[in-house]
């Protein structure tokens, strides 16, 4: 599985990138949006942070296949690295994937909602895909259902040129459960990380430690010895 964050928050990427596995950084209209910044510069910010060769995604905003080609061509080299353009799936999506792939241009195509949007997008030359489970869930559907049913197409089919990034958690247990049906990447917000790894047990242990080595050995340390 990989791990990528979702926000532009510069605090919480460097908090996450620093203690956390992480393999890049996500963004959306929205979510850059709610920095109020400089939309390119922040995007340059973020790839210093995470350096030339983690994911970073950034999102069209046309609608025009000619346009979304050419604002793909304008972030990749404004932003460099290992970047790609995240494309909502719809035909001038399509179109425009066809070509930025045919100009080396990554694409992570997004709002995906069904299987059939993500086989097409495959299918389009996407390196990615990312249905949105919580949004899935939130209308009484099945978001994990929908992921697992796309990792299980693209088995069938033997697509390893796209990958199931999901996105739109909520909560620690949806990523569980994508993990579980073999989704390849959960693009994660911030909030979630400390949930993936903490347990009260976790914390009882530990303490159980400590106390035990007091017990015994006082304030000495392992450096100590
Ligand atoms: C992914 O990159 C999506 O843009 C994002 O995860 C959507 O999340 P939301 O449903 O919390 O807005």
């Amino acid at each position: 599985m990989l791990y990528i964050i979702d926000t532009a928050d510069l605090e919480a990427i460097k908090h996450i990138n620093e203690f956390y596995p992480v393999d890049g950084v996500t963004t959306n209209p929205s979510i850059i949006a709610k920095e109020k910044t400089d939309c390119i510069e922040r995007l340059r910010e973020i790839r210093r942070i995470i350096g030339e060769d983690k994911i970073l995604c950034a999102q069209t905003l046309q609608t025009d296949a000619g346009l979304i080609v050419e604002e793909g061509k304008k972030l990749q080299e404004a932003i460099g690295g290992n970047f790609y353009l995240k494309v909502p799936i719809g035909e001038a999506g399509l179109k425009a994937t066809m070509e930025l792939k045919k100009l080396g241009i990554g694409v992570l195509m997004t709002a995906i909602f069904t299987p059939t949007q993500a086989l097409m997008a495959a299918k389009a030359g996407a390196d990615f895909v990312a249905p949105y489970v919580n949004r899935i869930d939130n209308v009484c559907g099945d978001g994990v259902g929908v992921v697992a049913e796309i990792v299980n197409q693209f088995d069938n089919y033997n697509i390893t040129s796209c990958r199931v990034m999901a996105a739109s958690f909520k909560n620690a247990q949806q990523v569980n459960d994508c993990a579980s049906v073999g989704c390849h990447i959960a693009t994660i917000g911030p909030d979630i990380y400390k949930n993936l790894i903490s347990h009260p047990l976790t914390d009882v242990a530990i303490e159980g430690f400590n106390r035990d080595w007091r017990s015994v050995y006082g304030d000495k340390q392992i450096l100590d010895l």
